[in-house]
């Protein structure tokens, strides 16, 4: 709502102008709202940084009619272009101060590829994918240099019965899983090898720092995890936290969570056939107290994925039947666990009983 008085309005501080196929177009990257744009938008935002209320608008820009601008500021509105004092845009916009030590290009990233599964997704997967090869032979899954000397390396498989690589190729992705929970003590493990501190080391000028099974830049280690517990044995259905340094579980929410996983998952609704769901988060702080480029965001991203092939091998050395999936849904996850734009969600990996086939 747009009044003569009280209201006060800024431009968002979320907006990307672009031009693409000779068209301006703007694109809020936090709400995901995009349009094509005149020029002219660009001078009028530039003077809407700070709040101003509608008769300061007024003043800047005589020449329209105070109807005229009202239902021009209304219209900014709508696209989310320009927000509100108060409002809810503005609220949540508020929260993104914490992504600036990265500039523009790391919540960019983040916030314009965050939402794309607004709708349970449901495709014939081979007409579908008979499609597009029609449209466009796929890539070949290998790069080869012709006419260079090539060297046949020694035959590795007389060592694939020894542990390490018997896991390494045993591990698959699971869609289906069997009857039965995956123990309490099935858990701990999961969860005392891939997230768990393992030990310290010392780094200089900073003392003793807690490592993991997998790499961190920096060993600052910014990933949290939360677990979805929805069959475990003597553990309640509901949501909590890791404790890393204890390895303990922390209750959030006591809850039957089974309904919900699929959903949270992009609709993938056979997860909710496992046993348990674990969401890694990122503490952004922790990174960029140490580096303050925006390429540490890619250090954050990276990390999830060893985390999660850990977690997908110590799984499968368990005997049990991993999944990862970055299909979410952040905002109903970060809804959930009431976290804020301080602490993202990045990635989700899952456990059951492997199925009998
Ligand atoms: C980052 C990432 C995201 C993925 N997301 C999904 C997903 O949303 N749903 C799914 O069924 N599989 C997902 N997968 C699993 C891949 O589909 C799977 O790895 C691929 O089919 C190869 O099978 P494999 O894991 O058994 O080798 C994902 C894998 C990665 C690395």
């Amino acid at each position: 709502m747009i009044k003569a008085g009280g209201t006060l309005v800024k431009r968002s501080n979320c907006l990307v102008f672009f031009f693409e196929g000779g068209k301006l177009r703007c694109k809020n990257y936090f709400t995901g709202m995009e349009f094509e744009a005149s020029p002219v938008l660009v001078s009028i935002l530039a003077k809407l940084h700070r709040w101003r209320s509608l008769r300061e608008i007024e003043r800047l820009f005589p020449a329209s009619s105070s109807a005229a601008m009202r239902s021009y500021l209304r219209e900014l509105v709508a696209l989310t272009v320009v927000m509100v004092r108060g409002g809810s845009q503005s609220k949540r916009e508020g929260e993104l101060s914490a992504w600036d030590t990265w500039g523009v290009e790391a919540r960019f990233f983040h916030y314009a590829s965050r939402n794309v599964h607004s709708a349970p997704v449901s495709i014939d997967e081979v007409s579908f994918n008979r499609a597009l090869r029609r449209r466009r032979v796929p890539p070949p899954p290998v790069k080869a240099y012709r006419g260079r000397p090539r060297i046949n390396l020694p035959d590795p498989s007389r060592h694939s019965r020894d542990q390490l690589p018997e896991v390494l190729l045993a591990r698959r992705t699971h869609r289906s899983f069997g009857a039965g929970s995956v123990s309490l003590e099935q858990l701990s493990i999961l969860l005392r090898l891939t997230w768990g501190f393992t030990s310290f080391i010392r780094w200089p000028g900073l003392g003793r720092l807690p490592v993991k099974t997998s790499p961190s830049g920096g060993a600052r280690h910014s990933l949290e995890v939360y677990l979805w517990c929805l069959r475990v044995a003597g553990l309640a259905p509901g949501i909590y936290h890791y404790r890393a340094d204890r390895h303990q579980l922390e209750l959030l929410r006591r809850a039957e969570v089974k309904g919900r996983v699929g959903m949270l998952c992009g609709y993938q609704e056979w997860v909710r056939n496992c046993s348990a769901l674990f969401v890694m988060t990122s503490v952004l702080a922790r990174v960029m107290w140490r580096y303050q480029n925006s390429r540490a965001y890619r250090v954050v991203l990276l990390e999830a994925g060893h985390f999660c092939q850990t977690f997908c091998l110590v799984a499968t050395w368990l005997g049990l039947a991993p999944f990862c999936t970055a299909a979410l849904f952040d905002e109903k996850i970060e809804r959930d666990l009431r976290l804020h734009a301080d602490e993202p969600v990045l990635y989700a990996a899952g456990v059951g009983m492997p199925s009998m086939k």
